[in-house]
C-alpha cells in the first residue's frame, strides 16, 4: 500500500479512534504489554463495548502479571463471568504463573525490594509458545506495545484485505495463488501494512476501520480513507467481499445428556462442548448410531456414577446447525441427590420448570421436549 494511503489512514485514525479504556491519549505512545494482552484477548471473540467494563474491572483487580499470577483459577473466572469462552480465562492464568516463574522471561528477585519484576516476552517465538497467545495476540503485543514492526490479522483486517484487494476468498479457504496458500496472501498484506515504524498504528487504525467504517454489513466507504485504493469499491461490489464461508454439510451423531437431580434441576454447561460454545447448554457429545445402553463415560466429567438412579433413552431428534446434519439421541439420566448450592462457573444448574426459558438455542429445546 503506497505512503500516501497509509498517513491518510493514521490522520483517519487520530482524528477518529474512540477513546477505550486499554487506549493512551497519547496514539504514539508504546504501551503496557500487559493491558495490551488481556485487552486484546478479551476482544477476540467479544464486542468492543462489553469488553470496556471487563477490561477495567480485570485491571483493577489484577493491575499487573505479578497481581494475576498470584490469583486463584476460581478469582479469575469471576471477572471473567459473562465474557465466555473460559478457556481464554484459564489460559491467561497459566500463561501469567509461567511468566512469573521462569526466568527466562526477566523474573527476578530485586535484591533490595525482594519484589518480583516480570515482563512480558518480546519475540513471536516465545509468545506464541505460551498458552493462548497465537499469531494474532502476539502480533498485537509486539507492535502495540513494544512497537515492532509485526503484523496482525484478525477478523476486521481479513474482511478489509478482502475488499481492498478484491480477493474471493478466506484466509482458511485451500487454495493456492501463484504458489502460496489463503493463509500466506492475507498475512503478506498485513506485513506490508505493519513494515513501518507506525506498524502500531496501523494495526490498530485497520481494526478501528473494519469496526466502525469497513462493517460487515453496509461499510460507510465515503467516510474510508483507503476508499482510493479499494478495488471492490471501484467495482461497486463491496457486498461481495469477503465471501461467504463454504459450508459443507458434515453428518454428525450424538448424544444429549439431560441430567437431573433430585429436586429437579437441570444440569447446564458453558463451553468445552462441540456445539454452542459461547452459551449454557446440554452436555453433548459425539457417538456412534446405537449408543450402548446404561451411563456413559461422558457423564462422569459432571457427576457421580455412584449418584445415578436412571439412565433412559428418551428418544432422537434431527437438528441442522450451520455445517453439521445432525442426528441426536437423549438420555435422561436421575440423580439420588439435589443439585449443589456452589458449582463451577461453568456449570448451573436450572429448574426443570424454567429449562425452556434458560437454554437458547432449538437443540437444547428439543432434547427437553423428549422428556
Ligand atoms: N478489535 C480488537 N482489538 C482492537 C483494537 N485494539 N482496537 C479496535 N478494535 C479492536
Amino acid at each position: 500500500m503506497d505512503n500516501a494511503i497509509l498517513k491518510r489512514l493514521r490522520e483517519w485514525f487520530k482524528k477518529n479512534a474512540a477513546e477505550l479504556p486499554w487506549r493512551l491519549a497519547d496514539l504514539d505512545a508504546p504501551r503496557d504489554a500487559y493491558a495490551v494482552w488481556i485487552s486484546e484477548t478479551m476482544l477476540q471473540q467479544t464486542q468492543v463495548s462489553t469488553v470496556r467494563d471487563y477490561f477495567v474491572r480485570w485491571m483493577k483487580r489484577f493491575p499487573d502479571i505479578k497481581a494475576l499470577a498470584a490469583a486463584t483459577e476460581e478469582e479469575v473466572f469471576k471477572y471473567w463471568q459473562g465474557l465466555g469462552y473460559y478457556s481464554r480465562a484459564r489460559n491467561i492464568l497459566k500463561t501469567a504463573k509461567i511468566i512469573c516463574q521462569t526466568e527466562m522471561y526477566g523474573s527476578r528477585r530485586q535484591r533490595l525490594q525482594d519484589d518480583l519484576v516480570a515482563r512480558m516476552p518480546q519475540t513471536r517465538k516465545e509468545l506464541e509458545a505460551l498458552p493462548g497467545i497465537g499469531a494474532y495476540t502476539a502480533g498485537a503485543i509486539l507492535s502495540l506495545a513494544y512497537h515492532q514492526r509485526e503484523a496482525i490479522l484478525d477478523g476486521n483486517l481479513v474482511r478489509i484485505f478482502s475488499r481492498l484487494y478484491a480477493l474471493d476468498f478466506l484466509p482458511t479457504d485451500k487454495i493456492k495463488r501463484d504458489g502460496k496458500s489463503a493463509s500466506e496472501i492475507y498475512w503478506n498484506y498485513a506485513r506490508e501494512i505493519a513494515d513501518s515504524p507506525k506498524a502500531y498504528m496501523h494495526n490498530e487504525a485497520l481494526m478501528e476501520l473494519g469496526r466502525t467504517v469497513c462493517k460487515i454489513k453496509n461499510p460507510d466507504c465515503e467516510k474510508c480513507p483507503l476508499q482510493g485504493a479499494c478495488k471492490a469499491f471501484a467495482e461497486k461490489c463491496t457486498a461481495n467481499f469477503p465471501p461467504a464461508k463454504k459450508h459443507i454439510q458434515k453428518d454428525w451423531h450424538g448424544t444429549v445428556l439431560v441430567i437431573e437431580s433430585a429436586d429437579h434441576k437441570i444440569l447446564a454447561v458453558h463451553g468445552g462442548q462441540k456445539f454452542f460454545k459461547n452459551q449454557f447448554t446440554l452436555p453433548h457429545f459425539e457417538s456412534p448410531r446405537h449408543a450402548t445402553a446404561g451411563l456413559p463415560a461422558q457423564a462422569e466429567a459432571y457427576i457421580d456414577a455412584d449418584l445415578v438412579t436412571s439412565v433412559q433413552h428418551v428418544g432422537n431428534f434431527k437438528h441442522n446447525i450451520t455445517v453439521h446434519k445432525m442426528d441426536c439421541d437423549v438420555l435422561h439420566i436421575c440423580l439420588k441427590t439435589k443439585a449443589p448450592q456452589h458449582s463451577a462457573p461453568e456449570l448451573r444448574w436450572v429448574k426443570r420448570s424454567e429449562a425452556s426459558d434458560f437454554f437458547a438455542n432449538s437443540f437444547c429445546l428439543k432434547s427437553l421436549a423428549l422428556l
